[in-house]
């Protein structure tokens, strides 16, 4: 195998989703302790109190413990190149979960033991489900009192429509938590320590070994062959065709405060996922290992670090390599470019880098040319992916500076945070240069905004809520623009453009959505921009 195929057919790229506190950032700390990318507990996350967060970089993160953005980083284990997206634990901020995942190959979803599928699961589960990616489950926090392992495999069954595979079995819970049993290699991991801060230390043990009974115990032995018994008669059979639709999920049970079956989970989770997966471009597909580069920006962020006051656009790379020195085409902006500071993030640590492989995500430097959803490719080579369809906002405000001397923070502000997809901006025709109409998915976006130009632009919002809850982008057939007088539309309802141009209705309700629908059949009105969601 070349060294590019070997490059490409190591990395594996995956999205780390969990309801706030189920233990995801516990986790995503372990995997970097193994792979030796940071030396020690606590650097990821600190206590609470002092949540200096390494994935966390806004200060309202800090502030409200959510993880409002999503980090990328990168590390090593076992010859593999493995690259983590974290995502933000709210649902408010599921359609960065969403941009995020384009740029995953899998998801790994951490459920709580004692409380099984939250509100947020849910929520996040949902937006995975519209990928078809695979999703590995790992059942955390197996160290404290926990519910029975059948009743949480069959609630992610019930409540996520989703099938389950036990891919091993825990041994006791709490105190009590003794190992967890390997089903395809039907052995025992019995965990004897955790005194190693790293990694925990296991010894191995056959189901039907007299020395198990010693080990854990005559009753729980037999609990387990009972359990075993039942799983093996019951639950269903493991399909990986199924796993990679989406369809079928391999659950694992561990504990990532004390090591315990993490290291277990992270070998299974690289053994049974691919290399990069390929990506469609206009009806094509294409190949991670096609050696021309190409790449979409799936998440562009401003003020990252205060210091650096920069905007830096995330992109996936989707085949080939990334070379520093070479050009690459920027299709939608028509023209070659040299990436510029291109870096490799280890949470708020960057690394300047010089070539990056398809599955890699990369940084660059964002002097305002790059919107989500713009591909880059090898110079000669045209085609687009497929855009990165945007949610409809379902809360609107009317904003403006309360300082009016500040009009042109105000619209930069708002133009770049809209640039980034953290909120959706609109006029109406009449509306002057000081106020926008401003669309988001949840409501703590709106927090975020106002922090945001308070802090990285010196500006005051004034807001007037609207009582719009729905948008619809419009198709219709004439050339010209449409007029609100040209339409017959109910009170409740607004036409609106966005900054592109492109003309939408907000809408109060559905029943005003489905009047206007009936009396202007020359309209077309469409749930998703961009593109519509399968
Ligand atoms: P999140 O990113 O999903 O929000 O969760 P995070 O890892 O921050 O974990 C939330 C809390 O749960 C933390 O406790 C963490 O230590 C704890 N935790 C994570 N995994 C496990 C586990 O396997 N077992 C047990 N018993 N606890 C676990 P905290 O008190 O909120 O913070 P801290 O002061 O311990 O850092």
């Amino acid at each position: 195998m070349s060294n590019y195929t070997s490059e490409i057919e190591r990395r594996r790229t995956f999205a780390i989703i969990s309801h706030p506190d189920a233990g995801k950032t516990t986790l995503t700390e372990k995997f970097l302790l193994y792979g030796g990318a940071i030396a020690q507990a606590g650097v990821v996350k600190g206590k609470k109190n002092s949540r200096a967060a390494t994935s966390d970089w806004m200060e309202i993160e800090k502030q409200r413990g959510i993880s409002v953005t999503s980090s990328v980083m990168q590390f090593q284990y076992d010859g593999f190149c493995i690259n983590i997206l974290d995502t933000p634990g709210h649902q408010d901020f599921s359609e960065d979960t969403y941009r995020t995942l384009m740029a995953a190959d899998s998801a790994v979803m951490v459920i709580d033991a004692a409380k099984g599928v939250e509100a947020q699961t849910r929520k996040l589960f949902k937006v995975c489900a519209m990928r078809d990616i695979p999703i590995f489950t790992f059942i955390n926090k197996m160290d404290r009192e926990s519910r029975d392992p059948f009743e949480l495999c069959q609630e992610l069954e019930k409540e996520l429509g989703i099938d389950t595979y036990a891919v091993n079995w825990p041994i006791g819970c709490g105190k009590e938590f003794q190992g967890v049993y390997d089903r395809q290699r039907r052995k025992i991991i019995h965990f004897t320590s955790n005194s190693n801060a790293k990694a925990a230390t296991a010894t191995e043990v056959e189901l039907d070994d007299p020395a198990l009974a010693d080990l854990i115990g005559q009753a729980r032995r037999d609990q387990l062959a009972d359990e075993v018994e039942l799983l093996d008669g019951a639950s269903c059979e493991f399909d990986m065709e199924r796993v990679r639709h989406g369809k079928l999920s391999p659950v694992f049970f561990g504990s990532a405060l004390t090591n315990f079956g993490v290291e277990p989970f992270l070998e299974d989770f690289l053994r049974m996922t691919t290399a990069p997966l390929p990506r469609q471009a206009n009806g094509v597909v294409v190949d991670s290992f096609d050696p021309d580069f190409s790449a979409f920006v799936f998440k562009i962020q401003a003020n990252m670090n205060k210091a650096h006051r920069d905007r830096i656009a995330f992109m996936r790379i989707v085949s080939g390599r990334f070379d520093a020195d070479k050009e690459v085409y920027h299709v939608q902006g028509g023209r070659k470019l040299r990436l510029s500071r291109p870096q490799q993030l280890m949470a708020a640590e960057r690394e300047m880098i010089e070539e990056a492989y398809a599955g890699d995500i990369i940084g660059v430097f964002d002097p305002g040319i790059f919107s989500i959803g713009d591909t880059l490719c090898a110079p000669g080579k045209k085609f687009a992916f497929d855009p990165i369809p945007t949610f409809a906002p379902e809360h609107f405000k009317r904003v403006r500076s309360r300082d009016t001397m500040k009009r042109k923070q105000f619209l930069k502000g708002m133009e770049q945070i809209a640039q980034e997809g953290a909120i959706q901006i609109f006029k109406t025709p009449y509306s002057g240069m000081e106020e926008v109409i401003v669309g988001v998915v949840g409501t703590l976006q709106f927090d975020v905004l106002d922090y945001r130009l308070k802090n990285e632009y010196g500006v005051d919002l004034y807001a007037e809520g609207l009582p719009y809850q729905f948008l619809r982008w419009i198709e219709h057939d004439g050339e010209e623009p449409l007029r609100a007088e040209d339409l017959t539309l109910p009170n409740d309802a607004m036409l609106v453009e966005d900054y592109k141009g492109n003309q939408l209705l907000l809408f109060a309700s559905q029943w005003s959505i489905n009047w206007t629908a009936e009396r202007n059949q020359q309209l077309t009105l469409l749930e998703f921009g961009g593109a519509r969601l399968s």
